[in-house]
């Protein structure tokens, strides 16, 4: 990366370049002094190599280096040398930078953490001061990947035909999904632009308008409460294709995913599995299994109800897992595992364990409501072997799964079975057209309002809601929901029979999505799609649990831009330009 300001970057100089007069530009990362010689280590986006400077032949320079700092960005000139004493571990460790002309290019303040690959600076600190923090190795990295990331996505959605199209981010509030950040308009008062939660109806004009495939690495906005995989502005890898069925969208990007797995990792996917809904909730309490390991549930009920115990009687649901060589769990790990489900966050209000003892004996929680026959039934069930343990919960249905799905990864943890760099993806496929919500008593989309009911249960949409399934899918890796998509619906009286299940009226419909209903008019296609978390997928590639550390200026859990301190106030100005009140006081 030769400029007019240097020969040569930090990271590329090695014994083959001994003797040569080089000049390197970068910031200093390290002074060390020792004897008569002193050493720099001068860094840049690609590596570090080694400053010399000997007091004995060059006492002039050595006096000006006095003054440097951690930081500074300086430049030098002299001659590639080998070094005495070797480091191994960088690519230029064989050699060393006799320095002969020194340059500061700008002085820096001390750096208010270190920058190092273990930094000393707590999140919120590293936020602040963003751009220290990705002169790190590990966040500098990460944002190099994703770069990888997506060049590699874009070469292959171009080599199979997809074109990339930008949409608008100035667009309507609708009341689906999340809540809308809005952007009040100075040519319209008392009128607003929301940001998009996603191109969804853009990139079904897209296919009205002809355009076959389509995809867009785009930003999304979502003003949700924030998670470790969740920011409110996101990039989502939006694709869409008409004229196609649930298959080849499902083939087509198993392509996507096993192209950047080798490109980027240089794994080799074989098979992508498939599990419906209903038995992902089944077998795992989870829409979003991480099936890296087994540990799958088995219902309960008809062994364990209908006996002394009151709490199993009432349940809906007892369902167990099974802990693989547990059974010698003490009195301290048991009691662990049932404050760990106690917790507020899991919610539960008790765990029953059952010990599967080497001596053929069961040991268990409820030990006085059971007899050990009972208990030999219920490892039967389970397929749990002498020196297994059985942990057990019940309650309502949804929620017993919800928190024995919580217990089962915290086993796996516990047990080392979520291993980083294994892989293992899912399409969860079938699911629900129709999710009922209690509080508000009516039934939201599960998935959007524009996905298809699955034309054999088309008839049965206003009669029977909640039986209706829609060809719908979602790529899981891991445990993590990276994409979701679904075959949409593409005639207008379709999607108006779905807004008044939804609970719009015709007006409410028509002013909304109006533009969408009529485009159904004019000759749309058959179509469907897929959005990907490109953030998720880089943080899942990676191994990491937060997506914050494959963004170069994300939000923190309050929303806020800890660098910008945005959001903030506006002045009155600009709030009367808008036709907004002011500012009070
Ligand atoms: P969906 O809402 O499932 O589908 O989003 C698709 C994918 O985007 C990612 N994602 C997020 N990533 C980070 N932060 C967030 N707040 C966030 N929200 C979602 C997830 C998710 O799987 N238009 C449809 C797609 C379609 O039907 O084609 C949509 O947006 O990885």
């Amino acid at each position: 990366m030769k400029t007019s300001l240097r020969t040569h970057t930090c990271g590329e100089l090695n014994a083959q370049h001994i003797n040569e007069k080089v000049t390197l530009c970068g910031w200093i990362q390290k002074i060390r002094k020792l004897g008569g010689m002193t050493f720099i280590d001068l860094r840049d986006r690609y590596g570090i190599t080694q400053l010399a400077f000997n007091n004995d032949t060059d006492p002039d320079l050595c006096k000006q280096i006095e003054r440097f700092g951690r930081e500074w960005v300086i430049t030098v000139s002299g001659t590639v040398t080998e070094r005495y004493s070797k480091n191994k571990n960088i690519p230029t460790g064989d050699i060393e930078i006799l320095v002969s002309e020194i340059e500061v290019l700008n002085e820096s303040l001390v750096p208010p953490f270190t920058i190092e690959d273990d930094s000393d600076g707590g999140d919120e600190l590293r936020m602040k001061y963003r751009y220290l923090d990705l002169r790190r190795n590990v966040v500098k990295n990460n944002l190099l990947f994703r770069h990888q990331l997506g060049i590699a996505i874009r070469n292959y959605m171009n080599h199979i035909g997809f074109v990339e199209i930008e949409t608008p981010f100035l667009v309507n509030s609708t009341p689906e999904g999340a809540r809308d950040f809005v952007v009040p308009s100075r040519l319209n008062h008392g009128e607003f632009y929301a940001l998009p939660q996603s191109p969804q109806t853009f990139k079904q004009l897209l296919m009205a308008a002809g355009f076959d495939r389509y995809f867009q690495i785009v930003k999304c906005f979502r003003d949700e409460d924030l998670r470790s995989d969740r920011q409110p502005e996101f990039t989502q890898i939006d694709c869409e294709m008409s004229f196609i069925s649930q298959e080849d969208i499902l083939n087509t990007f198993e392509g996507l995913i096993k192209y950047i797995f080798q490109t980027t990792k240089n794994i080799e996917i074989t098979d992508i599995e498939r599990i419906t809904y209903a038995d992902a909730m089944k077998f795992y309490g989870s829409d979003k299994p991480d099936a890296r390991f087994d540990m799958r549930f088995v219902e309960l009920n008809n062994v364990l109800q209908h006996k002394e115990f009151k709490v199993f009687n009432d349940a809906e649901l007892v369902v167990g897992i099974v802990a693989k060589g547990c059974a010698d769990y003490s009195r301290k790990q048991l009691d662990e595992l049932t404050n760990f489900v106690k917790r507020p966050q899991v919610g539960a209000t008790g765990l029953v364990y059952v010990q599967c003892q080497a001596d053929g004996h069961f040991k268990s929680s409820v030990d006085k409501f059971y007899e050990q026959a009972d208990l030999q039934v219920v490892a039967k069930q389970c397929d749990a072997k002498e020196g297994d343990l059985i942990l057990i919960m019940a309650g309502k249905k949804e929620k017993a799964q919800k928190q024995l799905c919580e217990l089962r990864l915290e086993m796996g943890n516990r047990l080392g079975l979520r291993k980083a760099g294994e892989y293992k993806i899912l399409w969860v496929i079938d699911f629900p057209l129709l999710e009922w919500d209690d509080e508000t008593e009516r039934f939201y989309a599960k998935h959007h309002p524009f996905t298809a009911p699955k034309p054999e249960h088309e008839a049965i949409l206003e009669s029977d809601p909640a039986a209706v399934n829609a060809n719908a899918y979602d790529l899981v890796i891991n445990g993590t929901e990276i994409g979701g998509g679904s075959i949409r619906i593409h005639n207008k009286e379709l999607q108006k029979r779905m807004f008044k299940v939804l609970g719009f009226s015709d007006e409410e419909a028509q002013k909304q999505f109006g533009f969408l209903m009529n485009a159904f008019q004019y000759g749309a296609p058959p179509h469907g799609g897929i959005a990907f978390g490109f953030d998720r997928m880089c943080s899942v590639l990676c191994n990491s649990d937060s997506i914050r550390d494959f963004i170069a200026f994300p939000k923190n859990n309050a929303a806020r831009d800890m660098m910008l301190n945005a959001p903030t106030r506006i002045s009155d100005l600009q709030l009367k330009e808008l036709g907004l009140p002011l500012n009070e006081n």
